[in-house]
């Protein structure tokens, strides 16, 4: 708990100041409104509390009280109530709205506190505690191109795992590998004509990608490659031991290459699982359940579930061969994994273009009324156009981060006398450069198409990546710069009013208060742009302080421990924000 040296306030459900210290300034304002405006209740004001627009912090809609009376004399009663506290300075009247400005002093002093006292947990909430969230993200196809579609759903999914993590949540993150399915059965016949064990072992995602290639020109030529590929995918799906024992070895070799790439991006999981995993008696028990409950439709011999109804087309769940497809292994899958986890929730971050796809098994599912389906969510996101390397186009997730960290290590190279100071550029070049990638892809609303544009992410300037750890960095620095300084005494001996006198850090602190809130909406909207906005604006913030509010050559040692307090706890929250991002942020560059 943090400790606050404000007068205690009534407790509002959904609030804790303990941990999101501007609770404590809301549920204050909240009363003022409800003790003026009775039989308004503090939680009904309390909802009615928002951040305020520009210069303001927080402004109250008088209307949306739906009270009797005008939002004039609403404002009157309770500006002739007001009476000015620790909590709120002065309010002012504006139409329909009533603006409030806190006190500057509690503000500053009780957000460092806080965010001191807290520590990594600053920003954290426990809201989702003994709640379980399976999350499946980035889930590419073993042996076609790891594009950037991928690439999306693995960075969003990242971010997600972590938000849940930060709310509470039990997390657990899976990869669905497209590791199974007829175009087995074509590299198969492929790999008899052009494999490698050499070239397999050497980088098995790129062998299997160029197997794949090649049979795919031959079988255009050729018909008889393709009832080959069918004939062993059946093979393979009848369990044939001697047509599985390559394509096991593919799906091993694929997934350690993968492991060690995800680590290079920060990226985790808990389960690798894949088309393959899903077992033939939960897709057989998927279609029984259908049958019987008279949702499957024979056509030509395959089975499909009609959801026209629901403007949802006509969904096939078993081929005429009787071999299994893509959308029932989602069927089948969704069941077992809730045998298997139970989960209160789960996610699928999976790209716009499968939105039918996806809208389909969730309705079947529903239709088959397991009482879980209602507890699925599809995050979906928009294209990325354009990707290409400079020599060509992408379509290995390595080639991407090689590709960020040359960009990036050409650039620092520019400044020769910074290069040099710089201890381990290749690995500050690559982090550099899965900034930029990850930051220019979480910055717009998730559903927006983008373009991938390597010059403008990972430039210097304007809102990227590369900005963003310079100003991690910048904070970082103030430490090694100032060592007279450190360690700081007790935090509750260091006089801050020296603060409260500029608006730059009355601004920082303001910010630096918001950012549980920040983690709270990120949670409701599975969107990163909210949190990249944030880590946005307080750099902005931090930079235009830098020239009023200065540490190193500050002769009043007051002054200087104050403003070296709030630079540290700027760049605890900075870095948090950023590691919520999957972003490490860097020291040094
Ligand atoms: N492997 C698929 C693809 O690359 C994405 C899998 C998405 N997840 C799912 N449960 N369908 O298109």
């Amino acid at each position: 708990m943090a400790s606050s040296s404000l007068p205690s306030l009534p407790p509002v459900s959904g609030t804790d100041p303990s941990s999101s210290v501007l609770d404590a300034f809301r549920i204050s304002i909240a009363k003022k409104i409800s003790d003026a405006l009775e039989p308004l209740t503090l939680e009904q004001a309390y909802a009615g509390v928002d951040y305020g627009k520009k210069g303001e912090d927080f402004t109250v809609a008088l209307p949306r009280f739906r009270l009797p009376e005008k939002p004039d004399a609403l404002a009157k009663k309770v500006i002739e109530n007001f009476q000015a506290d620790d909590f709120v300075a002065s309010i002012k009247h504006d139409k329909n709205f009533i603006h409030f400005q806190l006190n500057t002093t509690s503000l500053v002093r009780e957000t460092l506190t806080q965010i001191h006292t807290l520590g990594p947990q600053y920003g954290v909430n426990t809201s989702g505690k003994g709640q379980k969230v399976l999350i499946e993200y980035s889930s590419p196809n073993i042996a076609k191109s790891f594009h950037v579609g991928h690439l999306r759903s693995t960075i969003i999914g990242a971010f997600l795992a972590n938000v849940y993590k930060a709310c509470g949540w039990e997390v657990i993150s899976t990869n669905y590998l497209g590791d199974w399915g007829t175009q087995f059965g074509l590299i198969a016949v492929g790999y008899e004509k052009y494999g490698s064990q050499e070239e397999l072992q050497k980088d098995a995602i790129k062998h299997l990608f160029d197997i794949y290639v090649k049979i795919n020109k031959d079988a255009e030529d050729d018909p008889e490659v393709k009832v080959e590929a069918a004939k062993f995918f059946r093979r393979m799906e009848d369990g044939d031991e001697s047509a599985l024992k390559n394509w096991r070895e593919w799906r091993e070799l694929s997934v350690k290459k993968y492991e060690t790439e995800y680590d290079r991006l920060n990226v985790h999981f808990d389960v690798y699982t894949g088309e393959s995993q899903v077992g033939q008696k939960s897709i057989d028990d998927a279609i029984t359940r259908l049958n019987e409950m008279g949702l499957i439709e024979d056509h030509e011999g395959a089975k499909l579930v009609n959801l026209e109804k629901y403007k949802l087309g006509k969904a096939v769940v078993r081929k005429k061969d009787g071999t299994s497809i893509y959308l029932t292994r989602d069927i089948g899958g969704a069941a077992e994994r809730y045998e298997k986890y139970k989960f209160d929730k789960m996610i699928y971050v999976i790209s716009s273009q499968q939105d039918l796809h996806v809208a389909q098994f969730f309705k079947v599912l529903e239709l088959m009324e397991f009482p879980w389906a209602k507890s699925l969510v599809h995050v979906n996101y928009g294209l990325v156009q354009g990707m290409s390397t400079r020599k060509g186009t992408v379509v290995f997730l390595n080639q991407i981060i090689k590709e960020a960290k040359t960009v990036m290590h050409e650039q620092m190279q520019k400044n020769e006398e910074k290069y040099n100071a710089v201890e381990d550029p290749e690995m500050t070049s690559e982090e550099l450069g899965i900034t930029g990638v990850k930051i220019q892809d979480m910055s717009a609303k998730r559903i927006n198409n983008y373009n991938f544009n390597w010059d403008r992410m990972l430039s210097f300037e304007g809102d990227t990546g590369p900005y963003l750890q310079y100003a991690h960095v910048r904070l970082a620095s103030i430490g090694r710069k100032n060592p007279h300084l450190l360690p700081l005494p007790s935090r509750s001996e260091i006089d801050i009013a020296t603060l409260t006198t500029s608006t730059h850090a009355r601004e920082i602190a303001f910010l630096l208060g918001t950012y549980p809130d920040v983690v709270k909406t990120a949670l409701k909207t599975h969107e990163p742009s909210g949190v990249v906005t944030f880590a946005f604006r307080l750099s902005h913030a931090i930079s235009s302080a830098w020239e009023t509010v200065v540490v190193k050559g500050e002769e009043d040692i007051e002054k200087a421990r104050a403003r070296m307090w709030l630079y540290e706890s700027a760049r605890d929250v900075l870095a948090a924000s950023m590691r919520l991002l999957s972003i490490t942020p860097l020291e040094r560059m």
